[in-house]
């Protein structure tokens, strides 16, 4: 969970049978995580380092092909639009084959920010590294407890079409799907 600030959406992977971990280069946001939510323990552990910071993230256990999953949840319309290239480059290096991207994307069409707005279209190219496949044919894991619903699972591997989108929704990424 990239920049998960309080923890919220990292906790619930955690309660969703997940092993999850909680990263945000902010001391104040994972102190406050660890306030909310409690502190390391088997399912969830907290992580004060820059997502971008690839030495800080291979020191602690997160190296290529290392995650199952990231949960977007407001990062990416939080850090500087410019970064955002290197935020999928990440996010598509760091997944393991058969990985996923589920992630709240806002296409808002505001010029200020955070959040920054995304433009559908470049959205939808940007994440046309990652591929879409439908919920039938879905071949990750289960996590031991239970399966998040609305979840569709996608090939961390292979590039394919995304769809445009309107507005913001939960897409599972590398597609574009709501
Ligand atoms: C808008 S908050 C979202 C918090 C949480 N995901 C939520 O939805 O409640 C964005 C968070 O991303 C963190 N963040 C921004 N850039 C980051 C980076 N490069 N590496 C790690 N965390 C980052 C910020 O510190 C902040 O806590």
């Amino acid at each position: 969970m990239p920049g998960c600030g309080r923890g919220h959406e990292a906790a619930l992977l955690a309660e969703l049978g997940y092993e999850a971990i909680g990263l945000d280069f902010s001391s104040e946001a994972i102190q406050r995580a660890q306030a909310v939510q409690g502190s390391d323990r088997t399912q969830l552990r907290w992580l004060q380092a820059d997502l971008f910071d690839g030495a800080a993230l291979a020191a602690a256990g997160i190296t290529t092909g290392s995650l199952q999953g990231v949960l977007e949840h407001t990062c990416f319309c939080a850090i500087d639009p410019a970064q955002r290239e290197a935020y999928l480059d990440t996010v598509a290096r760091l997944l393991a084959r058969g990985g996923w991207l589920l992630g709240l994307f806002w296409c808002h069409p505001r010029p200020d920010g955070p959040p920054w707005g995304s433009d559908p279209a470049l959205l939808a190219q940007g994440l046309s590294r990652f591929r879409s496949v439908s919920p039938a044919a879905a071949r990750t894991p289960a996590p031991p407890r239970s399966t998040p619903g609305p979840m569709q699972h996608c090939d961390a591997e292979t590039a394919g079409s995304g769809r445009s989108h309107r507005g913001a929704g939960w897409r599972h990424q590398r597609c574009g799907n709501r």
